[in-house]
């Protein structure tokens, strides 16, 4: 309790709807438990049906698969929440990969373009779509899921054009925060470090990728989605209120060395 008496808000999500991109696994499905914990109606969206019924019928939310390469395809997706949800209030963009391990001066047009069109493109793309609904309510949220390479070079594991997506998430979200703040959408990018997921797997069951982890990550334990989801939490609800157009680690201090 503050000492004015005003009551800080909370980080209730009392019927909200919520997009989550990306929740057919790692952290994105991570994200849709948390929200709908929360109290968020949450519409998960990715490739893999399968996958998006069963964390549907579990958080009692709903499916809507997308390939967000496909503009077309994702074109459909924020009228689908509509009809099955209402206007979205909540827009967490965590469908990312990493097209290819080439070296800078070795990446294919194919792999930049890629990267660049479900990394970058299609949440400004989603953006744009939630866009109208959340200043008809009066309010919305958005997060974009980036990572500490958008931010830091990462020695040994090449990403030019992964990074370049990433650290494109930052300036789209300073942009966006500004020009739709009048209408109290606020737009901030949660930048994770390593933690284990689909993607890397590998390098956590290595032995060599085990030990360069530790040797890189200040604090002790094993990143894992859960250890990302609590900031994008705050930031979907009341209680981070105040703050828009920001990229914060959660990164087990890897960029504060
Ligand atoms: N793991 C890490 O260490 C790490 C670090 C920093 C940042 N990140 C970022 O965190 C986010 C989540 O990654 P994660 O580690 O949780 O990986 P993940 O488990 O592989 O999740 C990636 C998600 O993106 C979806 N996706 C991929 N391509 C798609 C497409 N074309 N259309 C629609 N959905 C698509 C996948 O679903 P489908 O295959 O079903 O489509 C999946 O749900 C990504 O943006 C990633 O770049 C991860």
């Amino acid at each position: 309790m503050s000492g004015s008496g005003i009551t800080p808000p909370g980080f209730g999500l009392d019927g909200r709807v919520a997009i989550v991109t990306g929740a057919s696994s790692g952290l994105g499905a991570a994200v849709a438990r948390g929200l709908a914990g929360l109290g968020a109606r949450v519409a998960l969206v990715a490739r893999r049906p399968e996958r998006l019924a069963g964390l549907a019928t579990e958080i009692a939310g709903c499916a809507v698969v997308s390939d967000l390469s496909d503009p077309q395809q994702l074109g459909t997706v924020v009228p689908a929440v509509v009809e099955q949800l209402g206007p979205p209030e909540i827009l967490i963009n965590a469908a990312g990969n990493r097209f290819g391990t080439a070296a800078a001066e070795c990446e294919s047009l194919a792999d930049i373009h890629s990267t660049l069109n479900l990394n970058l493109v299609a949440p400004m793309l989603l953006a744009q779509a939630v866009f109208p609904h959340m200043r008809t309510v009066g309010r919305g949220s958005i997060v974009q899921i980036s990572s500490i390479s958008g931010r830091v070079g990462i020695p040994g594991i090449p990403q030019a054009s992964y990074a370049a997506s990433k650290a494109g998430l930052s300036g789209l979200t300073t942009e966006l925060a500004v020009q739709w703040a009048r209408h109290s959408i606020r737009v901030n990018t949660v930048a994770p470090g390593f933690f284990r997921s689909e993607i890397t797997d590998s390098l956590y069951d290595s032995e060599r990728g085990g030990s360069y982890l530790r040797r890189n990550i200040p604090l002790p334990q094993e990143g894992t989605a859960e250890d990302i989801v609590g900031a994008v939490l705050w930031l979907a609800g009341d209680a981070s209120r105040y703050v828009t157009g920001q990229t914060i680690a959660v990164d087990g201090g890897w960029t504060a060395r």
